[in-house]
């Protein structure tokens, strides 16, 4: 049978999961996989973190701890993320793991054996002061294709261009702070030049990609494929399987994409069949899937088919890179690092993953970025969940309860418009195989709840409640057709809200075990079970409250306090800073902010100009001990010259100058 490979690109183990990664190739994947699945087909669905690279090493170096420590807390969290969102890998697995390792060297041994890969000497940005080289996110700047400031070493965020680090404007080290020197080392590269005739080709294959991926194809190939590192300088990451290369490792974005591979492998030995894995890798004919986002295409439709290509081993090549857009919040740029998302984690607190997989469903982010905003969320929940489809389930049920004790027949013969009705929504339901079958995710669901739609206006147009009293016949009829479009509903939604579909189907009584081609078995007899309402409705305040929670979150990002690099003791022991005390003040004229000090530091007069006059009134202060720094270069302020420097603690634009907490002389020194 023909097998499928789904993957989701790999998650860097650098924090917990957010909406952004579940709308950029989770749930998308899970939804295709979950359609498989019911259609009957081999598929298996394959992730795991990204544990090794930058984005990790300087998380753990922010907490104090070893790298793995961080790769393993985030791999776990993740896990339990997924599994509360009902979003069910084959396997999740981490690059860390000692099973990955040893592919990774063998993909790079065979690349270099083939003659793809070659050894350069190259320039590299260094951190003087931590003796380091910078990879990657060590080191930030100005990006030198868009002019963003913020951009990071390998990647511009703003842009989605890959960056060599070398290149960027303005650097800074993020150890330091520092502008680093520039260093030799020797580095790896991909010989990507050489594939550029094979990968054409092979893009000649893949006309039925999705647009925006043959475009950004297009335009990587149209500026030219160049050499890419494939090495860097670094403790944390697989080592290079080479002679005297200490302190060299693969690059993350080496290792990474066969971290797919390795997860295999991983899968296939829980299943008690250590070879497995080579059925789907080493079998021409598996449709090898990868979802993820759009900053990952180059990766995977360039780099990963090249290296490939080239092993000992003969791998099938990706079939199929369905990439997703962005998904913003809130009209806003998604950004962890500030803070600006909503993390899986806090999202369960209040509710429930169908919820999300609802509206990351409706609203996926698949041809062009799209928004979460929680207003919009609520109103999808409660216009669409609620109101169309958990009120239809509801009005039927209830119904069929109170006046066929849950018993109802297919009639025997159908009146026209039930007949229209349920003839249309088969008819539906085929578009929405081609949908999933086409990752279409956002068409699907619309479909599916068109069906739950036409459903209550036909239950209003054939008013069971009137007809009770004169046709009991006629109002079955219409719980039958309703109970129908119910029945077909739980399935071809259930690649999208699993959980609540179990429970519709299992107030119908009707079994775990389906396949997609029930749909069209017409269900003769029906037997409602317990009834209770499938969703809840979503408050106001609730809204509110996350509006609120999110406001909170950027006001403590605002005030998160911003360090200076670190100093050492000599260069704290070159300021002269001394308690004075204040022997004149008055406001200089024609300026707002600045008061005219002359003050004695110890047997010597000094004038001083301190911008405080909005916080003092000059009086306020004459006779008062304060602390300076004096050592400072005079500097004259509108025409004043300043001789030394108030110290004072600035809260929200109030000043509030240092006093010593005892009484000393003037002069005694501060250290
Ligand atoms: N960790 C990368 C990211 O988050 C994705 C890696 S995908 C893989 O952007 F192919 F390398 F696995
Ligand atoms: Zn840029």
């Amino acid at each position: 049978m023909e097998k499928i490979l789904v993957t989701s690109a790999l998650t860097y183990a650098n924090g917990p999961l957010h909406i952004g990664h579940v709308a950029g190739s989770y749930l998308n994947a899970d939804i295709f996989v979950r359609y498989c699945k019911l259609k009957g087909k081999d598929v298996i669905y394959i992730g795991g973190t990204d544990d090794y690279g930058t984005p990790i090493s300087i998380k753990a170096e922010e907490e104090g701890v070893e790298p793995r420590i961080i790769a393993e807390r985030y791999n776990k969290s993740m896990k339990k993320d997924l599994d509360g969102l009902n979003i069910e890998l084959d396997n999740f697995s981490g690059t860390s793991r000692p099973e990955h390792i040893k592919i990774s060297q063998d993909f790079f041994t065979n690349l270099l054996e083939a003659g793809y890969v070659t050894k350069k000497a190259l320039h590299q940005f260094y951190d003087e002061k931590h003796k380091r080289f910078l990879a990657d996110r060590y080191v930030e700047g100005i990006c030198p294709h868009c002019k963003s400031e913020g951009a990071r070493g390998d990647q511009c965020d703003s842009c989605g261009k890959l960056i060599d680090s070398i290149n960027l404007i303005d650097p800074k080290s993020k150890l330091s702070g520092e502008k680093p020197v520039i260093k030799e080392t020797t580095h790896w590269y991909i010989d990507l030049p050489k594939f550029e005739k094979q990968l054409r080709e092979w893009f000649q294959t893949k006309k039925y990609w999705k647009d925006n991926v043959l475009n950004f194809i297009m335009s990587w190939l149209n500026e030219g494929l160049i050499e890419r590192a494939i090495t860097r300088d670094l403790d944390w990451g697989i080592p290079i399987p080479l002679e005297n290369t200490e302190g060299k490792v693969l690059y993350v974005w080496f290792d990474a994409p066969i971290g797919y591979i390795s997860s295999t492998m991983e899968w296939a030995k829980k299943q008690g069949k250590p070879d497995l894995w080579k059925e789907y890798w080493l079998n021409p004919e598996t449709k090898l899937i990868h979802f993820l986002g759009k900053d990952n295409i180059p990766f995977h439709t360039i780099i990963w088919p090249a290296m490939l290509s080239k092993q000992k081993d003969k791998y099938v090549l990706p079939y199929d890179v369905p990439a997703n857009e962005f998904l913003n919040l809130e009209g806003q740029k998604m950004s962890t690092s500030k803070n600006w998302t909503v993390w899986v984690e806090d999202y369960m607190k209040y509710f429930d993953g169908e919820y999300l997989r609802y509206y990351l469903a409706a609203n996926a982010p698949e041809t062009k970025d799209s928004d979460f905003y929680w207003k919009d969320f609520q109103n999808k929940i409660n216009n669409d969940l609620s109101n169309v489809l958990g009120n239809l389930a509801n009005r039927t049920f209830v119904f069929a309860k109170k006046y066929f004790d849950g018993k109802i027949r297919r009639p025997e013969k159908h009146s026209k418009l039930s007949d229209k009705t349920l003839k249309e929504s088969y008819k539906l339901v085929e578009f929405t195989d081609k949908s999933f079958n086409n990752y279409q995710v956002r068409k699907a669901t619309k479909i599916v709840m068109d069906i739950a739609r036409s459903g209550n206006k036909y239950f209003d147009e054939t008013q069971p409640w009137n007809k009770i009293k004169t046709n009991k016949d006629t109002a079955e009829e219409t719980l039958y057709v309703c109970t129908e479009l119910l029945r077909m509903i739980s399935i071809a939604f259930s690649p999208i809200i699993p959980k609540a579909m179990k429970e519709l189907r299992k107030m119908m009584n009707l079994s775990e075990d389906f396949k997609w081609e029930d749909i069209k078995q017409i269900h003769e007899n029906f037997e409602i079970g317990e009834v209770s309402p499938l969703f809840k409705k979503i408050e106001d305040a609730e809204i509110e409250k996350q509006l609120e929670l999110l406001k909170a979150t950027q006001i403590k990002e605002k005030e998160k306090m911003e360090h200076k690099p670190e100093i050492t003791f000599e260069d704290f022991e070159k300021l002269e800073m001394r308690i004075v005390k204040i022997l004149e003040s008055e406001n200089i004229p024609k300026s707002n902010k600045l008061l005219k000090l002359k003050v004695d530091i110890g047997g010597e007069e000094r004038s001083v100009v301190a911008g405080i006059s909005e916080s003092y009134d000059p009086e306020e202060l004459i006779g008062k001990k304060v602390a300076m720094l004096i050592n400072l270069k005079p500097r004259k302020v509108m025409g004043v010259e300043s001789q030394a420097m108030v110290l004072a603690a600035e809260d929200d634009g109030n000043f509030s100058v240092l006093v010593p907490h005892k009484n000393v002389k003037e002069g005694s020194e501060i250290s």
